[in-house]
């Protein structure tokens, strides 16, 4: 599988170049328009290593950042056009990397709306595997990450290779093993569909793909992409801040709602704890169902008359804080905006727009089009108080052409839309620092280290279902941070999958992420709110720990019915246990847990009980499963462990 491609004027093509020169550089590489964890890492050295082809003056610089101290390499490409005549790049991946055998195993995140990121791992055949997105975001079914594990690594042993590429659009993870049982990973821009002119003197940046080693197994794996991840590719100031608790309408009137509403839930919220108050969809232009609207951003009068000021001024005054819905990449046919600029989405000339959720995907590549959201955004942004973004992104692409292009460089357009989306994030991250961002792409469909780098924290499923956030939560921490996985509890039945849990479960379940709520909770009865303000209460006491300990996945529910999460201060000296059992087995076998990642010289009270217990005895032996998951099903109980 070659990396890369090349088109020359006359039309032949090449793949092979020779090895010029090497040089190492300190300092950081910058990747113009693209998100990158190199750029905020002083301590990275990056190697150079150049390869020219002298016949058409082509020049191709791999860059190799390395973090000695953390064992991870980011590796990114830059082509160089030194010559006189247009070359075409055909295929240009970030990554080319040989392993001298084929004995591993290749997992993947794979998964669709409402069941994201869930492990699959398989052995490495002769022939090529890969996992690729081609609808012009990262996706759902497939995420930017692969993994080659030693057969016998698990979770805390073996060595595992992780690879993690920073772009949200088309992608390709491809695993190929030869004739002579080597193995070649390689990882980029997908190249279907895509080609870039290269005009004279012109160069072409490629995404970086983030390798970790480990010899610890996939959790020291996912440790590392997780301390690397907050320290150097979130560029937010919240990227080390303990994450407001909030409540998102959503699920509790969907787009049936008005400012009396919303400042009840607020109201209520508020003496329950809760810390800010979210405005879903349905608040601008005339959307009262998902038929409109999109791209008209401003106030939707008859719901809200007193305009967004009138309404965050109210949730302020209830001691919470105020954030808001956009879905700023699309645009209704059915809105003012499209009336006005009918070319302004993706498309093809005389060809049948296709809509998704009954919407068009603006053209991003276009920057106009960039400049009127900015613009738009911003007048709201500045209308009110408004302390966090939901930025959602609801449909993929189709009939991927752009008005403005010429017809050679439209195989450019879903990159250049992607590095359109990364510039507007950037200019509005930029403009309004003090704001929190949170992505969502019809729940978890974007959830990639790209949109990472401006946006601190995403919606992880739109399946808020406890037993199946169990999957998600676990697939998604293989990469991802806990601070930036966002978790909420919702209503019983549950509006995904109809299944009922205890109020409790639920909680424990969304407890173990980046905390909040998606229900009505002027619904509940006294005592259902004083428990929701117990449990608010209680996240308080170990949020620092959750999103930014470290994490210890000891039971897969993948595995079995059993699930559980161990996170741990820095110093040791302070736990949270999270253990859940979704079914229930009469007469089961003793179930016992043992707690990787403490310190075996320590010892540790559990919550506040008389039992203390060393560190050696938890780690060796584990606990017995509490009495609590041995009755019913869909339990959880969460242990607080802190040193004596
Ligand atoms: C999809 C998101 O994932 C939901 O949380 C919600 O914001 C809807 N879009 C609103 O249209």
């Amino acid at each position: 599988m070659p990396a890369y491609q090349v088109q020359l004027e006359n039309g032949t093509r090449i793949t092979d170049l020779s090895y010029e020169s090497y040089e190492i550089v300190k300092g950081k590489p910058k990747l113009e328009g693209l998100p990158s964890l190199t750029a905020a890492a002083e301590e990275a050295e990056t190697l150079y290593i150049t390869l020219v082809d002298k016949m058409i003056h082509l020049k191709v610089i791999l860059s190799y950042s390395i973090f000695e101290k953390e064992d991870v390499i980011v590796r990114s490409v830059k082509f160089v056009n030194e010559g006189s005549s247009k070359l075409r790049l055909q295929r240009a991946l970030s990554l080319s990397m040989d392993f001298d055998h084929y004995d591993y195993e290749l997992l993947s995140l794979s998964g669709s709306w409402a069941r994201e990121r869930h492990l699959v791992r398989r052995p490495l055949v002769h022939g090529t595997q890969s996992i690729e997105s081609r609808r012009g975001a990262s996706g759902h079914s497939e995420n930017t990450f692969i993994a080659l594990l030693d057969k016998k690594a698990t979770e805390n042993s073996g060595e595992v290779y992780g690879f993690s590429l920073v772009y949200s659009g088309n992608f390709l993870a491809g695993v190929e093993v030869d004739q002579y049982s080597t193995t070649r990973v390689v990882m980029g821009i997908n190249p279907f569909d895509f080609s870039w002119l290269l005009l004279p003197q012109e160069e072409f940046v490629t995404p970086e793909v983030v390798m970790v080693y480990s010899n610890q197994g996939l959790g020291g794996m996912s440790r590392t992409y997780h301390r690397i991840y907050r320290k150097y590719l979130m560029k937010s100031k919240y990227k080390n801040s303990e994450r407001p608790i909030l409540i998102n309408n959503w699920e509790a009137t969907y787009f049936n709602f008005n400012e009396d509403k919303i400042k009840e839930i607020a109201k209520q919220a508020s003496e329950l704890g809760i810390e800010m108050m979210v405005l879903d969809d349905g608040w601008f232009g005339k959307r009262d169902n998902d038929n409109c609207s999109l791209g008209d951003w401003y106030v939707h009068k008859d719901k809200l008359p007193n305009g967004l000021k009138g309404l965050t001024d109210a949730v302020n005054s209830y001691g919470l804080k105020f954030g808001l819905w956009f879905e700023p990449e699309m645009i209704s046919p059915d809105s003012d905006l499209y009336r006005a600029h009918p070319d302004w989405c993706l498309h093809v000339p005389d060809r049948h727009r296709s809509t998704g959720r009954n919407q068009l995907i603006l053209d991003y590549s276009r920057e106009d089009v960039r400049e009127a959201v900015i613009d738009m955004l911003s007048k709201v942004l500045e209308s009110a108080n408004i302390s966090y973004i939901k930025w959602d992104m609801n449909r993929n692409m189709t009939e991927i052409g752009s008005a403005l292009l010429d017809s050679e460089r439209q195989q450019e357009t879903a990159h250049r839309y992607i590095l359109g989306v990364y510039q507007v994030m950037d200019i509005m991250t930029d403009r309004f620092p003090d704001i929190l961002f949170e992505s969502c792409s019809g729940g978890g469909g974007r959830f990639d280290p790209g949109i990472l780098y401006y946006m601190p924290q995403a919606w992880t499923s739109d399946d808020t279902d406890g037993v199946e956030r169990l999957k998600i939560q676990y697939g998604t921490s293989i990469v991802y941070p806990v601070c930036a996985m966002t978790a909420h509890v919702s209503a019983a039945p549950n509006h995904q999958t109809g299944r009922s849990a205890s109020m409790s479960f639920r909680h424990s379940v969304a407890m173990a992420g980046n905390f909040g709520y998606e229900l009505d909770v002027t619904k509940f009865d006294e005592d259902e709110k004083g428990m929701i303000k117990e449990q608010v209460a209680y996240y308080k006491s170990i949020r620092n720990l959750v999103q930014y300990g470290d994490l210890y996945r000891l039971l897969s529910p993948f595995d079995s019915d059993y699930t559980s999460f161990l996170y741990v201060s820095e110093d040791k000296k302070d736990a949270v246990l999270f253990l859940y059992r979704v079914m229930y087995i009469p007469n089961g076998p003793l179930y016992r847990i043992r707690l990787d990642g403490l310190n075996a010289d320590l010892k540790y009270r559990l919550d506040d009980s008389d039992q203390v217990i060393t560190g050696a005895q938890l780690m060796n032996y584990g606990i017995n499963e509490p009495k609590e998951l041995t009755w019913g099903d869909f339990n959880g109980k969460i242990i607080r462990l802190r040193a004596e």
